[in-house]
Order: C-alpha cells, then structure tokens, then sequence
C-alpha cells in the first residue's frame, strides 16, 4: 500500500492555528500517512514531533514519507487512548502541542480491510489488526437492538431499525461474508439514494464500534490536555457531528484549557474540490491556561 497518498486535511489552518515556532515537542496522535507530520517538520526546524498510530501499515508509511526528519522524529505504535501511559514510558511528561486527526487514511480505505462498501472482502474494519473484534462479528452475531442503536447513534441513521433488521434477517440465510454484501443489504433497506452512497453512515457506525472510537477519542483528549505544557494548543479534526460535539464539549467544560475557535475551523472551497473526503472536516483548537 505504500504509494496510496492521503492528502492532509486543512494543513495549512493546522500549521497556521496549532504550532507555534516556540514549541519544542510536538505530539501527532494520529500520524497515519505523515501528512501533517511531514508540513510540520518542514515548517518549524526547531520542533521534535512524537507520531503515534495503532496502524502498523500507516506507521510504515510514515517512516518512508518523514525519513529525511529521522532525528528530530520518534515513531509509536499505540492507541491515543494510552497516550499518557506510551509517552510516560518514553520519558515523556509533557508537550507544547498535540493533533488528533480522526477517521482513515486513504490508506485504509483502499487497503481491502473491508472499510469501503465496494471491498469483496470480510468485513474487518480494524484499525489495529491485534485487536480481537471485527465487522464481521459485530454484523454476525449482535442482537437486532445493540444493532439498532449503534447504527443510529454512531452513524445518526435515521433508518436504522430497517438497516438492523435487514441484516439481522439476512444474516439468518447465512452469514454477510464480505463488506460489499453488507453495503448490498442496506442499499436495499434504505431503498433512497442521495448524494452520498446509503451505506456511509452504517458503515462508520460500524467503524465506530470495532474500534471503540468514541471512548478512545475522550480518554486520549482528556489526557492530551492535561499533559500540555502551559500556553500549548491542542487541536482536533474531525468528520462528523457526534465527534465534533464530543471535542466542543470537553473543550468547553474543561476548566484547564480556553477555547481558541468558537466556530470551528472548515475547509475552504479550493480544498474540497482538491480533496472532496475533506469536505465535512471540522477542526477545533483550544489553548492550555
Ligand atoms: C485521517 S488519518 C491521519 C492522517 C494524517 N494526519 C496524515 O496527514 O497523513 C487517521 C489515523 O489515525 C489512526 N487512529 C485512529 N484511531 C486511533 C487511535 N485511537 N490511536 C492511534 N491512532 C489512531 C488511524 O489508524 C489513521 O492512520
């Protein structure tokens, strides 16, 4: 899969907005393909950056694309909800700024791991392969309400009582052995088509549930903010409305930080005709007291 570009998403608002050429230690939680990684290195000659993901392959990647930065660079294999604990077993205590990039790397997308309705592949789904629970499991064998709520909470799918119930259905037949099976079943369900494909929001609720991505998302911003050194900024980009709310609110209730954008941050014009997947992308930074 090396040779897969993913194109950082509203990269030059991060670097304006996040870094600061004061810092020395930077943190990139979700260092996937390097891409911002990579800006900021070039940008600021000063900064070390800390590059964390649970994805060996989008690890791999960014070892190849940060390679001319191997001494100011420190690569990790982890899962942003540790972060306090890798980075304390670094000898890290602290840091002057912090990025969550949320959801996949083109990389994932097209690596057949059943993340894309059109891979003929088990539905996996699994950011990190040693993780035991898969697509395949939660679309297998959860019962019709666990299903049902996932969906519409997750995903806010309205249909989801007839998505849940189409799969618990056909899965009865015999079990949906590949994602484009199971992108088939809701496409039938939902019966309408829009402008985005009907699967989308199932399918990132699905997501959601192998990876345990909400629960992660407020251990590892709840940590992130308390490890800022003073004066820090942590900045957060995400591409949907339950993981925008979820950062708004810790931003906003947490007594330790100010919030720098009220409104958050989105893509201009030029960059969603550039890159359409950074369409909905939404960031928000807030700034340690
Ligand atoms: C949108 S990509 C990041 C792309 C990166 N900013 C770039 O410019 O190349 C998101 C990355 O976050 C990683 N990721 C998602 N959840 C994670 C978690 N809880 N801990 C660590 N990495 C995670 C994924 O594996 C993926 O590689």
């Amino acid at each position: 899969m090396i040779g897969v570009t993913h194109i950082p998403v509203l990269c030059e608002e991060v670097i304006q907005n996040l870094v600061s050429a004061e810092y020395s230690l930077f943190v990139d939680a979700t260092v996937g393909g390097g891409g911002h990684a990579h800006h900021i290195l070039e940008r600021h000659k000063d900064i070390r950056l800390i590059g964390l993901d649970v994805d060996e392959g989008a690890l791999n990647i960014a070892q190849e694309v940060l390679k001319g930065y191997s001494e100011r660079v420190k690569l990790v294999r982890g899962n942003f909800k540790d972060l306090k604990e890798i980075l304390n077993g670094m000898g890290v205590f602290s840091f002057d700024g912090i990025l969550f990039d949320l959801g996949l790397s083109m990389y994932q997308l097209m690596g057949k791991r059943g993340f894309s309705f059109n891979d003929d592949c088990l539905p996996d789904m699994r950011m990190d392969d040693r993780a035991e629970l898969t697509a395949y499991d939660v679309v297998n064998t959860y019962r019709y309400d666990v299903l049902q709520k996932i969906i519409s909470e997750y995903g806010e799918e309205e249909r989801a009582h007839k998505i849940a119930r189409a799969i618990v259905d056909e899965r009865k037949k015999r079990p949906i052995a590949t994602s484009k099976e199971l992108a088939d079943i809701i496409l039938k369900a939902k019966r309408r088509r829009g402008k985005i494909h009907p699967a989308t929001k199932t399918f990132q609720a699905i997501r959601m549930e192998v990876n345990g991505e909400t629960k992660n998302l407020r251990t590892g911003v709840n940590d992130a903010i308390d490890m800022l050194n003073g004066r820090g900024r942590i900045g957060v980009i995400s591409f949907h409305s339950l993981e925008d709310r979820t950062i708004k609110e810790i931003f906003k209730t947490s007594a330790m930080v100010s919030v720098i954008t009220k409104k958050p941050i989105r893509p201009e014009r030029g960059e969603i005709r550039n890159n359409p997947s950074s369409r909905s992308a939404k960031l928000r930074i807030a700034e340690k007291n």
